[in-house]
């Protein structure tokens, strides 16, 4: 898919167009108008290059029965463009355009359109500058265009129909633009390779993958370093946690560590910890089949540190970032961990087994230990950590975790807001903390009393129990593993979660590190 910027769009460019985005405001009295009171310059312009025959066809459709905001509909022309996507709304703001943008790539994909355009200056009525657009539009576009099914379905005779060019229209600043054309195509390429590498059929993404994902970012990019620990390397720095979840397997684990360093020399870095578990079968307690159907997706959060770094030195974001993915198969075998096992994780706290299925929270254990050792300003953890977590939450929002800094918490949250991935706060203090504590070691990895409820809380528990002494934030993602397909207007599969988060904790990074405490 290409972008290209037309600053000015004439009669002539449209007939080249298959299909152009028509916003109509609809006014208070809810009667359909083109163009707000004072109309968006470009809309009112535009809309003259259209035939007479045009005009009258689209206000005989806005006029032919009462029109409610949210609607959207595909009309043919007679002239050009060839068709239009007429969407309805009293007022656009970013998440409903960013949705439109997303339902009109679809549907032009959908119906075989090749060249689509939407004009970028007609919403600065609703303070949404051209650029930003800009950014919104490809964005978005190339985030709706993705399909991981057709990297395995046959190709049709015809091959798979595309989008290949979107016109964005604006009379600002080309350059501007463009900018912030490739602003969006960095953060959907990254979102989209991370879904590619959740996405993946476990059989053939095994932890060996992720280190080979986060190489080849790293080939990309000269100021990422990557760093790998083998089995044999995990034995020597004593990561027994990693190599305990990792023992039933035959794909032996790995540590992967990556390093960018964007930031002054010295700076600490932020820790970014994921959880890369490329398949869950729960192991020696076995999942029934229904809860194992998605578990190749268990190394989404993993995945999302691969691809958020990839996209921050993409952006040369001025942070120093290290980004730590414990990657393991959880399978039942001879060799497999036990329930009733007492584990010496990195740093020397111990860990007793209830349920060889709550393995993700074992292999972070190493892992934020690890981080530690390099001070970084924050540890941020981010998992397909808990089933809990989405009976709690539904499937809109990741539960976050801070205990004690409702600074830190309400900073998260905003860039959860901001970025699209979204955040709501779910309890951690030291009561959810004391739930973990061992019968005979340090730490539990289930609730002492075996008990089911909060569980999403204990599981976090029992990570702040190892990220104690640093400043620490959990993010359970189990809610946002998938898309909502309908709603969202992707595809189906891996949501990408986590990567527009932490380019934008990235970007807002100076204003973060206020609401944090010195020890
Ligand atoms: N990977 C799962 C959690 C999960 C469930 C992620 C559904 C995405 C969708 C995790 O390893 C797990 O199995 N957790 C157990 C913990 C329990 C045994 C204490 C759970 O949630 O049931
Ligand atoms: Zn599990
Ligand atoms: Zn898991």
């Amino acid at each position: 898919m290409k972008f290209h910027i037309d600053t000015k769009p004439t009669k002539q460019s449209l007939k080249r167009v298959d299909l152009l985005f028509l916003p109509v405001w609809l006014d208070v009295k809810e009667k359909p108008a083109i163009g707000k009171a004072g109309k968006p310059a470009m809309l009112g312009e535009m809309f003259a290059n259209f035939s007479v025959a045009d005009k009258r066809l689209i206000k005989n459709y806005l006029a032919s029965r009462t029109r409610k905001p949210g609607e959207s509909k595909l009309l043919r022309l007679n002239d050009a463009p060839a068709f239009v996507f007429i969407a309805l709304e009293t007022d656009f703001d970013e998440k409903k355009l960013a949705l439109l943008v997303r339902r009109f790539i679809r549907t032009a994909k959908q119906e075989g359109f090749k060249v689509v355009a939407i004009y970028a200056d007609d919403f600065e009525s609703q303070q949404i500058s051209a650029e930003r657009m800009c950014a919104l539009i490809s964005g978005n576009s190339l985030f709706a265009h993705y399909d991981f099914s057709e990297q395995f379905k046959q190709v049709p005779p015809e091959g798979w129909k595309r989008v290949e060019t979107v016109i964005l229209a604006t009379y600002h600043d080309a350059k501007k633009c463009a900018d912030m054309v490739k602003v969006g195509e960095i953060m959907a390429a990254s979102i989209n390779e991370c879904r590619t590498l959740a996405n993946y059929p476990p059989s053939d993404l095994k932890p060996e993958g992720m280190a080979e994902a986060a190489r080849t970012v790293a080939n990309e990019n000269k100021s990422i370093k990557v760093t790998i620990f083998d089995e044999k390397r995990l034995k020597q720095e004593g990561m027994n946690a990693i190599l305990a979840v990792g023992a039933g397997s035959v794909s032996p684990p790995r540590l992967v560590i990556m390093e960018y360093s964007g930031g002054k020399k010295g700076e600490h870095p932020i820790a970014l910890v994921g959880k890369g578990v490329t398949f869950d079968s729960g192991g020696l307690n076995l999942k029934p089949g229904d809860h194992m159907a998605d578990m190749h997706m268990d190394m989404s959060g993993g995945a999302a540190v691969i691809y958020a770094i990839s996209a921050i030195a993409k952006l040369k974001l001025p942070v120093n970032v290290l980004g730590l993915i414990p990657a393991v198969e959880n399978m039942p075998s001879g060799l497999s961990y036990r329930q009733g096992d007492i584990i010496k994780a990195y740093g020397g706290k111990t860990i007793e087994i209830g349920n060889t299925d709550a393995e993700g929270r074992v292999i972070l254990a190493d892992a934020i230990e690890y981080a530690k050792t390099k001070k970084p300003e924050l540890i941020v953890t981010i998992a397909t950590l808990t089933g809990a977590a989405v009976v709690a939450l539904g499937t809109r929002f990741s539960g976050l975790f801070v205990k004690g800094n409702k600074k830190l918490q309400d900073a998260l949250e905003e860039i959860g807001n901001n970025s699209g991935d979204l955040l709501w706060p779910l309890p951690l203090n030291e009561d959810f903390e004391k739930d973990v504590e061992g019968n005979l070691a340090d730490v539990t990895n289930t609730h002492k009393n075996n008990s089911r409820y909060g569980g999403a809380s204990s599981a976090a528990a029992f990570l702040s129990h190892f990220a104690k002494g640093a400043n620490f934030a959990h993010i359970d993602m189990a809610p946002r593993m998938t898309t909502n397909p309908e709603e969202e207007q992707l595809a189906k599969g891996a949501a990408g979660y986590g990567v527009r988060l932490f380019v934008e904790l990235a970007m807002q990074w100076s204003e973060v590190k206020k609401t944090l405490k010195n020890e």
